[in-house]
């Protein structure tokens, strides 16, 4: 007995001399290990497993600080502390109703060589993990400028890449295929898929007053986090205190695993604000597409598109075909400013746009407005005036608002610096406060925050339809990457639904945009039009098209039928650039999605997620019989089957093509 005392006071007096150099974490299901390694120089660096094969090999971590207490050597770890969290919880709107966070958590306290405090928190769940810095509160630390963060994500295998270019202004564009090791730089979400065969996104979670984060090849295989800067080269300022976003990776040994991940809203606080009945995802239409066709203008003028008969036009078509809400854009005048300061006035419409009454005449008719305020980029303009706008808004009853920031940031501020992380973040939380829905275009990228604010509803962020309008337009892959891609952030507002492929009803056009080479159209048929409505997920759901090419199209219908929310989401088919197929369910319906790449593909779908024993009629609309992608995209088939859980459904797409289902009950 003596001598196992004496063993442990020895064992004891080791552990409170030498300090602890290594701690590790594994997910709940023990599929995934994270281990931490402080050197001797004091350098910190990760490393991850995925089934007992290492997946990210040993990658720095810290931060430096233009001062002296820099968080990038000389660290020593001084505590280590571990939780677990398994919990349900209920998003006010999703692709699914209910979402698990289950993790294991470690909590790792160090010290500098200034005696200066960091925290690194890591959350390990089954589908990847989540890691944080935090320079906490503490004497001797007052303004804090990051500099740079050495964060690196230090791929093992090489394989494939799906990412658009590094941009500190924009995420418009298109997807580059791609060796992992031939991406110099990327935006988040990036894509990966290594030659063994697992997939994985690199991203952030909860992006919060701190600079967005892209990707920087370090060489190789490996990836470190370059901030995106101050005018002045600082990354992120802050006071007293800094928590980083959450650097991710979500992993999985399919596709599908990675959009039917929950890892970026997990990351993310709970709901803050305490009355959420007034959020409800819509399906929209809008004065829209016009302009950007250039047959009708944002500006007044003979071919201004926001005037009040025009909006009466619009409005009486949502009501009779189930749209819930009527979009206008340029209906304020400042118009003709644009690209200059403080150009959009946010509170007084044209002349031809009677406000009140577009107001009275929507309410007669049931039918929503959502608002829009462009910005022009000018965030100082907006943030004056923001109050006013938001409460006009409110007062007339309206409570969903398109936001719009297409031009540069005054004082030479990037679209995803930290300034304008705090300024979207300010319009949030503004927009809450007077009960509006968001959809912002230019946006900052989505990072799951709508957990927190489920206000921010959607957003664009991406390379969406109107493209299609002025530019070569949107190659078919497009669809089929976006999915696994820009989408694992979060809810995008594409804007699907143009039906008039080949702009055959286009009037005479100005061309008002410098992309335009004249060639525009969209690079789909028809029927793919209407999968997108299901395959890229957004509580505000608008059709792009005039109404005009709506007006008597049987396929119109499929938009009618379809919710504006679901309760349930599966992925059926899932290869990256190739095809993909989301069926989703609303109380007992189904609504699926199909869509190809520029390959034509025929493939089955199993029904077995349909109730057992339960009869359901399938609303059919896919590529017509002569469907051809080059000059009769249009023609679509619409046909209805009846189906049970034992069926299996056949999708035959041509080039760019889709299938659109929506599978109802049959009531005796
Ligand atoms: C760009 C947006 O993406 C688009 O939807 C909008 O019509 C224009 N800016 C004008 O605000
Ligand atoms: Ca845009």
């Amino acid at each position: 007995m003596k001598r196992v005392l004496f063993a442990l006071a020895i064992s004891l007096f080791i552990c409170a001399c030498t300090s602890i150099n290594q701690v590790g974490l594994q997910s709940p299901s023990g599929n995934i290990a994270f281990e931490l390694k402080v050197n001797e120089a004091g350098q910190m660096y990760y490393s991850l497993q995925l089934e007992d094969k290492k997946v990210i090999s040993s990658s720095s971590l810290g931060m430096s600080l233009k001062n002296d207490s820099s968080f990038s050597n000389g660290l020593q770890i001084i505590d280590v502390k571990r939780e677990s969290k398994n919990e349900d919880w209920k998003p006010v709107w999703g692709p699914n109703e209910s979402i698990n966070e289950h993790y294991n958590e470690l909590m790792v306290s160090m010290r500098n060589h200034a005696d200066k405090k960091l925290n690194l928190y890591v959350r390990l769940f089954d589908d990847g993990l989540g890691f944080r810095y935090e320079i906490p509160k503490q004497p001797g630390i007052d303004s804090i400028f990051i500099v740079k963060e050495l964060t690196e994500f230090n791929f093992v295998n090489n394989g494939t890449a799906w990412t658009i270019p590094a941009n500190y202004e924009s995420y418009e564009m298109l997807y580059r295929t791609t060796k992992i090791d031939q991406v110099k730089d990327a935006n988040t979400p990036a894509t990966f898929k290594t030659d063994n065969g697992n997939y994985f996104s690199i991203h952030e979670a909860n992006l919060t007053d701190y600079a967005g984060m892209t990707l920087k090849n370090k060489g190789g295989t490996n990836f470190q986090a370059e901030l995106v800067p101050w005018p002045d080269g600082v990354k992120v300022k802050a006071k007293g205190s800094v928590k980083s976003p959450w650097r991710t990776i979500t992993i999985s040994k399919s596709a599908a695993g990675l959009v039917e991940s929950d890892l970026i809203q997990n990351l993310n606080d709970p709901c803050a604000l305490d009355d959420t009945s007034w959020i409800e995802p819509m399906k929209y239409i809008g004065v829209w597409w016009g302009m950007h066709l250039g047959v009708e203008t944002w500006t007044m003028g003979p071919q201004h598109g926001a005037t009040t008969e025009n909006m009466k036009r619009y409005i009486d078509f949502a009501a009779e075909n189930g749209v819930h809400a009527v979009l206008a854009e340029g209906w304020n005048t400042g118009w003709e400013n644009w690209g200059k300061p403080r150009a959009f006035d946010q509170q007084t419409p044209y002349a031809d746009y009677d406000f009140d009454e577009i107001v009275r005449y929507a309410k007669e008719k049931n039918i929503e407005l959502v608002g829009h305020h462009e910005t022009g980029g000018d965030y100082i303009f907006y943030e004056e005036c923001m109050e006013d706008a938001f409460a006009k808004l409110h007062d007339n009853g309206i409570r969903t608002l398109k936001t719009g920031y297409a031009g540069p940031i005054p004082n030479g501020h990037f679209h995803h610096g930290q300034k304008m992380v705090q300024h979207y973040r300010k319009v949030v939380e503004t927009a809450a406060k007077y009960q509006l829905m968001l959809d912002a275009h230019e946006p900052i990228k989505a990072t799951g925050i709508s957990r927190t604010y489920p206000n921010m509803m959607t957003r664009e962020g991406a390379r969406g339809m109107e493209w299609n309008a002025w530019s070569e337009g949107n190659p078919p892959e497009h669809h089929v990457i976006l999915p696994f891609t820009r989408c694992l952030g979060g809810p995008i507002d594409y804007t699907p639904g143009t039906f008039d492929i080949l702009y055959k009803n286009r009037k005479e056009y100005t061309k008002w945009n410098s992309n335009d080479k004249g060639n525009s159209r969209v690079n789909t048929t028809i029927s793919k039009q209407l999968a997108l409505w299901v395959c890229l997920y957004s509580p505000l759901q608008m059709a792009s098209d005039l109404v005009s090419n709506y007006e008597d199209q049987p396929a119109f219908k499929f938009f009618e039928m379809l919710p504006a929310d679901f309760d349930e989401s599966k992925v059926l088919l899932a290869e990256i650039g190739d095809v993909y197929s989301v069926a989703r369910r609303k109380d007992n319906s189904w609504y699926i999605g199909t869509i190809t790449d520029e390959n034509r593909r025929n493939v089955e779908l199993d029904l077995s997620f349909l109730e057992d024993g339960k009869k359901y009629m399938a609303n059919i609309f896919e590529d017509g019989d002569n469907a051809n992608l080059e000059n009769n995209p249009t023609d679509i088939k619409i046909r209805k089957v009846q189906v049970d859980s034992k069926s299996v459904l056949t999708v035959k797409m041509i080039e760019s093509g889709g299938q659109a289902v929506a599978i109802v009950p049959i009531v005796d």
